[in-house]
């Protein structure tokens, strides 16, 4: 069975078909820049323009970088504040014609992980955090998800943990890969310190250049790249709307 699968993103709106069975990309996958400012009928559109260029007829997942219950939108820390009330699925349904299931985004990557990627056959308390334009957290016990976790606004050093250790603050405040590392380190052992996790996931598009940072990482805690990389969200956007389709 096949899905399409749609990562809404700070930078880019990304789709593709996958394929539930082997977790791939049944297509090669489209990315359209986000619009700015990122209001809920300007990603709606692209949503909308991603289905069109798929041709698709059937459900739909798809992240979005917030909170989000029972498809309402519920924060908006990297995105258009008008979405905060919004009824995202229903949003997203009327303007592709077809049944859309939304989640936050790290949960989405979480899932992936945890069904194809690095997370695989991982029992325990497993912590997937993606490092990009916030930091997003998705939190498994014993492959069971517990939504919305947030973590990357956890109160660190006198501010949101992602003004600290994101990967846009290496860039803008032009960070050597030590120092990030060290501040990624940093936050990690905070999370141990509370949670005592059995292995922590590092996705986003870091995960690809861990070779980089991988030293500074000492924590006790088991630490490896996420392996879905930049697919993770729609792989796990594709086989959450699969799931609610049989729930339904
Ligand atoms: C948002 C999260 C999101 C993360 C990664 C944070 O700022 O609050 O919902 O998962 O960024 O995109």
């Amino acid at each position: 069975m096949q899905v399409l699968g749609i990562d809404i993103g700070g930078s880019g709106i990304k789709g593709a078909p996958v394929d539930l069975e082997t977790g791939r990309l049944a297509l090669a996958r489209l990315k359209i820049a986000t619009p700015q400012p990122a209001t809920p009928q300007a990603v709606a559109a692209v949503v909308a323009e991603l289905v069109e260029h798929f041709e698709w007829e059937g459900p739909i997942g798809s992240t979005l970088p917030t909170v989000v219950r029972k498809g309402i939108v519920h924060s908006a820390a990297n995105i258009d504040k008008s979405w905060i009330g919004v009824d995202g699925e229903q949003l997203l349904g009327e303007a592709t014609g077809q049944p859309v299931t939304l989640l936050n985004d790290a949960d989405a990557a979480g899932i992936a992980e945890m069904r194809f990627g690095a997370g695989r056959d991982r029992g325990g308390v497993v912590f997937i955090l993606t490092f990009g334009t916030g930091i997003g957290s998705g939190v498994f016990v014993d492959g069971h998800l517990h939504p919305n976790t947030e973590l990357g606004h956890l109160e660190f050093k006198g501010m949101d943990a992602e003004r600290y250790a994101a990967a846009r603050v290496r860039a803008a405040e032009k960070l050597t890969y030590k120092n990030w590392g060290t501040r990624v380190n940093e936050f990690l052992q905070h999370l141990e310190n509370i949670f005592s996790p059995d292995l922590f996931i590092i996705g986003g598009g870091v995960s690809r250049r861990m070779d980089k940072f991988e030293e500074y990482l000492v924590v006790e805690t088991e630490v490896v790249p996420a392996r879905l990389r930049n697919d993770a969200g729609i792989i796990g956007a594709a086989l959450t709307a699969r799931d609610r389709v049989h729930s339904d």
